[in-house]
């Protein structure tokens, strides 16, 4: 990418933000903005690409922004609609024009959840497996994604899944501070997928962005971290870790439970794991395991803290 800036979209969010920090190190030239270029207007988008207030061409727009409340968005369909799809093909449209290169996100919930049975057991949901999200949030970033390669050829769609990072709320903050008020968590047992560090994903899209040229085809690919748990083997980890490294002082009891137990609007996946061979082969690269990850994380806060 030799001469040629980012725009990122959606910088205040939790992949946006950590994004935001990884172009911020690497030196990598770009511009950030949020909800003040509204995505689901079309015109404040052109207006923004074409002005162009960054020293280098516009050649690469990476889009984070996206409506993700899976609960609210049943009762909220046109908003979510409006954000994820139109918007999404707002912003493709807009690079197109400006003939920058396109990173859109994506998600696991475009798939049903069921998982693609083989003799027995699931396995990893490919890129090219049949879609059929399950509830409106899913349906509209399916949506999104076609639109995207209909008005981008030079797009990229990443779908991740489980995400967790210091910006925002996530789920290893949310247990932490429960194991802490608490002597006892009850987490769910019956929904396996692969936990995922932004920040992981946040250096593979830079190194997406600094590959030679052409050597990444267009299409979608996999990303998430290695290995696949339950949200309760996950908080037994974050326990067993907590621990460890002196975040955790009490004890806390961290029990298994069924999905009925937490009732929501959208039914969560029982199978969300993706298979990420494509992203590792066409990237030459290795992807670290969950826990691995969990780990540098955890450290990270605990010399933050330490700092502070
Ligand atoms: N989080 C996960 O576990 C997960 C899992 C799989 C896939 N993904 C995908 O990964 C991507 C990033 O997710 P995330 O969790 O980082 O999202 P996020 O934290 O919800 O951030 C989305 C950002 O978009 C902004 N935004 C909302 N409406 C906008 C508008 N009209 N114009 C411009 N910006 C707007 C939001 O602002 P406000 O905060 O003010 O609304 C927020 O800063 C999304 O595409 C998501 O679907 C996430």
């Amino acid at each position: 990418m030799e001469n040629s800036a980012v725009w990122l979209i959606g910088c205040r969010g939790m992949l946006g933000a950590e994004f935001s920090r990884i172009l911020e190190q690497r030196g990598l030239p770009y511009t950030a903005t949020d909800r003040e270029i509204d995505v689901t207007d079309p015109a404040a988008l052109a207006a923004f690409a074409g002005k162009r207030p960054w020293p280098f061409p516009l050649g690469w727009i990476v889009n984070c922004a996206a409506y993700t409340a899976v609960d609210k968005a049943e009762d909220d369909a046109e908003n979510c609609r409006r954000l994820n799809t139109l918007g999404a093909a707002n912003i493709a449209r807009a690079a197109q024009h400006t003939g920058a290169k396109l990173i859109h996100l994506s998600t696991d919930y475009v798939f049903n959840g069921r998982g693609i049975k083989t003799a027995g057991a699931p396995r990893p949901y490919r890129e090219d497996d049949p879609t059929d999200p399950v509830g409106v949030y899913g349906l509209t970033k399916r949506d999104g994604e076609t639109l995207v390669f209909q008005q981008n050829k030079a797009s990229y769609v990443i779908r991740t899944a489980w995400l967790y990072g210091e910006y925002g709320k996530n789920f290893v903050d949310t247990m932490l501070r429960l194991m802490k008020e608490k002597a006892g968590v009850k987490v769910v047992n019956d929904q396996t997928g692969s936990p995922t560090w932004a920040r992981d994903l946040a250096n593979l899209m830079a190194d997406m962005i600094t590959i030679e040229n052409d050597a990444l085809p267009y299409g979608v690919y996999h990303y998430t971290n290695e290995g696949a748990v339950t949200w309760f083997d996950f908080a037994g980890e974050i326990y067993r870790q907590g621990q460890k490294l002196g975040i955790l002082t009490g004890n806390c009891t961290v029990c298994p439970c069924a999905s009925e137990e937490f009732p929501a609007k959208v039914n969560r996946p029982a199978y969300s794991v993706l298979d990420k061979t494509k992203i590792k082969k066409t990237m030459n690269m290795d992807i670290p395991c969950w826990d691995k990850s969990l780990a540098q994380f955890l450290e990270q806060k605990v010399k933050e803290h330490a700092r502070a």
